[in-house]
């Protein structure tokens, strides 16, 4: 067993956390305060082969592995979540799921530009009355024959307006319950398909989130991906690799508001030394960096796993309930350790902080992560 990792996984990680201090921090507080979407960046990561990680070379992807990917998440996480959502949502939903899953025709037309980086991609899971309840969908898609017809909303999708590949979810056939149910690649502008406004969030606000309009949208039937009623087992089978991602985006919000921490401990002085010699501060500091460690080895297994073609469903839950809880605990506490400063936005931790909630919830909350390892323990 080896714990090190090999020149390129440090290659990989330097150039994320390079990227990160050159070209996100320097907008970050900005873009979180007015909502705004990071564009360029996007666009520089995915010329930088960011976008498309694990994907094929031949379908436009950087060809790397599911450890350079945890890498990665957790350096771009560090600085801008915002940002790292984008990132993890396009290549572990949308770009896997095509690549796994989609025809070859469904390769060429969608997964090539998303894989590049040219073309941002969204998952259309959850919907008003379906978040955690994956097999109530609403949204239907009737077989019309050449093609489904698509009605219903869909909410909570991360890059909403600013994607132009939609995997809609949707039920075909309400009898067979989740078997009943299809994946469709929905593109933007087709009619019918209509953006709502732009949620104003908490955290992870400078990626844009939206409900979705779906009436009467004439979805070709070459869009579907796999066979007939295979939707919701795509689902569920792409965001067991999806709930890795997040989990390395909860790792970096832990680590980025674990390393500002130490750094302040060492400058901010009371009582005549750093807090950083008090023995409260270095309680709080060594359980910070034990949980961090902790979440980054459950990372790591899971996308280890993942490589090796075993089964990670398991391993991926354990990691994204595990490394969510550390973000939330971590940054609450860097906040704690930064005093008045800590409340403030030029200080970084506040943001982390609201950042670090949305871990808990999407790709699944904390309880369906613990349903999930649950039922894994108990097969
Ligand atoms: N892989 C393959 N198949 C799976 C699976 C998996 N991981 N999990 C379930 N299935 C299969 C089951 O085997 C079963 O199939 P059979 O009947 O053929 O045996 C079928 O799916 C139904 O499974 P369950 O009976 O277990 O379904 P359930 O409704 O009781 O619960 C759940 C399943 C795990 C709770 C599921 O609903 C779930 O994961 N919910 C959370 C959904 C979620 O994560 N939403 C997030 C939205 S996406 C997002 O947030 C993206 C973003 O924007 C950042």
């Amino acid at each position: 067993m080896y714990f090190e990792l090999s020149e390129e996984h440090l290659m990989i990680q330097q150039a994320a956390r390079d990227f990160a201090n050159n070209e996100l921090k320097a907008g970050v507080i900005e873009r979180d305060e007015h909502q705004i979407f990071p564009h360029e960046q996007i666009k520089k990561l995915g010329e930088l082969g960011f976008l498309g990680m694990m994907v094929d070379p031949k379908y436009n992807g950087a060809g790397m592995d599911t450890i350079s990917y945890v890498l990665a998440m957790e350096e771009l996480s560090k600085i801008d979540a915002s940002a790292s959502v984008v990132v993890s949502v396009n290549n572990s939903l949308v770009c896997y799921g095509l690549e796994k899953y989609g025809t070859e025709e469904q390769k060429e037309k969608y997964l090539k530009p998303l894989a590049a980086g040219e073309k941002i991609g969204a998952f259309c899971l959850s919907e008003p009355e379906a978040g955690s309840d994956a097999t109530s969908q609403h949204t239907t898609a009737v077989d019309m024959g050449d093609h489904y017809l698509l009605n219903g909303t869909k909410n909570w999708i991360t890059n909403g307006g600013n994607a132009s590949t939609y995997l809609v979810i949707a039920q075909t056939n309400s009898a067979l319950r989740h078997k009943g149910i299809n994946a469709l690649i929905v593109e933007k502008g087709m009619e019918g398909f209509t953006i709502g406004p732009k949620e104003n969030k908490l955290g992870i606000r400078g990626s844009d989130t939206h409900s979705l309009m779906f009436s009467d949208v004439k979805v070709p039937k070459e869009n579907r991906i796999g066979d007939e009623g295979f939707g919701f087992t795509f689902a569920m089978k792409t965001l067991d690799g999806g709930r890795i991602g997040i989990a390395a985006q909860a790792l970096g919000i832990a680590s980025g508001a674990y390393e500002l921490a130490l750094a302040y401990s060492k400058e901010r002085k009371t009582f005549g030394k750093p807090i950083s010699q008090h023995q409260a501060t270095q309680f709080k500091l060594a359980d910070m960096a034990t949980e961090i460690e902790a979440a980054r080895m459950l990372c790591l297994k899971a996308a280890w796993l993942k490589d090796q073609g075993l089964p990670y469903a398991q391993a991926s839950s354990m990691a994204k309930l595990f490394a969510s809880e550390v973000a939330m605990k971590t940054t609450v506490e860097a906040v704690q350790i930064h005093g008045g400063y800590g409340f403030v936005k030029e200080f970084h931790v506040e943001r982390l902080m609201r950042d670090a909630k949305i871990t808990q919830i999407y790709e699944g909350t904390s309880e369906i992560q613990r349903i999930v390892i649950a039922r894994e323990i108990l097969k």
